[in-house]
């Protein structure tokens, strides 16, 4: 990977995606530089501001760029005026179907410095990974609505599970438990889901039959729920559905103290087509422009790209400079402190290069 520069699509996005994704850049070059890696940054202004010019979330071939690079960086998209569902629709999702992310890897992990708002039993930590189903399952395109606006309105919405879909998603959460050393804990409700949930037990034990070092237990969604926030120290992996893992991972960035923090990976795990890396927060309307956005979420995602670009060493120097970030109390308003975006990114960007 040294000999050519890594191909990297950089789509920032919309109001703090744009401020953090720019100081982001300048940690990989720095991280990179250390490790003979060189980065080839395609820019693309796509956003909602980008469709209130033309329409469009991306340009119609759009997808066809994106497939000529190693990977893509991406901020947040969403702004006041434009549908939530024409950003993901428009965007998201169209990114993670055509290039079959279908796994989307979102670590939850107490950072030290970092207090979560809950109350942890003594000698406890928060340390797990959430594997969330990212091609298929309730966020389909099947279905529809009838008697628009007549008392008899109705609509439909199907959900769709392939035993393809969830067996390559629980083949990689199984590995990830096995590498590990730990459990999966699968997220169901086949009490009240009865077609669907079954079949999607059905399939993850089935596909679990491969892997006798890992133990599995299926939890229903509502008491997952509840038990990520009362033990979450009982987790190694989880592994959910697309609904399912996105509600998860929200509870989960929640947990361990900001979603500033939270970073996901839309993953590709053959590695046939690009992977995309984000924050798990949006454009957060409410600070845009005031340049106190927390960089964190999308330094963490830009780790997340150097490991799965075969740099563990790179990542883990990343990772380690966040949390200097953190111990050295150079905090944005987020996390209760009163520093800048840059200035948080100065700081695990001086880390990397070793002047920290
Ligand atoms: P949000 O994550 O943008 O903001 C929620 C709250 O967290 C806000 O109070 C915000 O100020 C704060 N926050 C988020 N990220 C932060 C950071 N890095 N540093 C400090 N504070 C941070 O979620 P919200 O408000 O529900 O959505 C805003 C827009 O973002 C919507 O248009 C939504 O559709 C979009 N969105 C986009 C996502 C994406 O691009 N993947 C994901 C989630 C939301
Ligand atoms: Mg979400």
């Amino acid at each position: 990977t040294s000999d050519r520069p890594v191909r990297v699509a950089v789509i920032p996005g919309d109001g703090i995606g744009t401020e953090v994704m720019e100081p982001t850049l300048g940690v990989l070059e720095a991280v990179g530089e250390r490790h003979g890696l060189t980065f080839e940054w395609r820019h693309h202004d796509w956003s909602c501001e980008y469709y209130t010019r033309t329409g469009r979330m991306m340009p119609q071939d759009g997808l066809d760029r994106l497939a000529e690079v190693d990977q893509i960086l991406l901020g947040a998209v969403g702004y006041p005026g434009v549908p939530d569902h024409v950003s993901l629709w428009g965007l998201l999702i169209p990114i993670r179907r055509a290039f079959e992310q279908y796994v989307n890897l979102r670590p939850v992990r107490l950072l030290p410095g970092i207090e979560s708002p809950l109350r942890l039993r003594e000698g406890s930590s928060i340390d797990f990974v959430v594997v969330r189903e990212n091609n298929e399952g309730e966020y389909s395109e099947v279905g529809g609505r009838m008697y628009r606006g007549s008392p008899h309105e109705l609509a439909v919405q199907e959900s769709v599970f392939t035993r393809r879909g969830i067996e390559r998603v629980a083949r990689y959460a199984l590995t990830l438990a096995a590498e590990r050393g730990g459990t999966l804990a699968s997220a169901t409700k086949s009490n009240g889901i009865i077609h669907t949930m079954p079949f999607w037990d059905e399939v993850v034990r089935e596909t679990a039959a491969d892997f006798p070092q890992v133990e599995v237990r299926d939890y229903h969604i509502d008491a997952l729920s509840a038990m990520f926030v009362l033990d979450p120290g009982r987790f190694d992996v989880v592994v959910a559905s697309n609904l399912f893992g996105d509600i998860l991972t929200d509870l989960g960035a929640a947990i361990i103290g900001s979603i500033g923090i939270a970073p996901s990976a839309n993953l590709n795990p053959e590695g046939v087509h690009p992977s995309m890396f984000e924050p798990v927060h949006g454009s957060a309307p409410d600070i845009a422009g005031q340049g106190v956005a927390n960089p964190l979420g999308q330094l963490w995602a830009a780790s997340m790209m150097l490991d799965h670009l075969g740099h563990p060493d790179a990542a883990a120097e990343v990772v380690a400079g966040i949390e200097a970030s953190l111990t050295s109390g150079m905090r944005t308003p987020d996390l209760g402190g009163t520093a800048s975006t840059t200035e948080v990114a100065q700081v695990v960007r001086d880390h990397v290069t070793g002047q920290g």
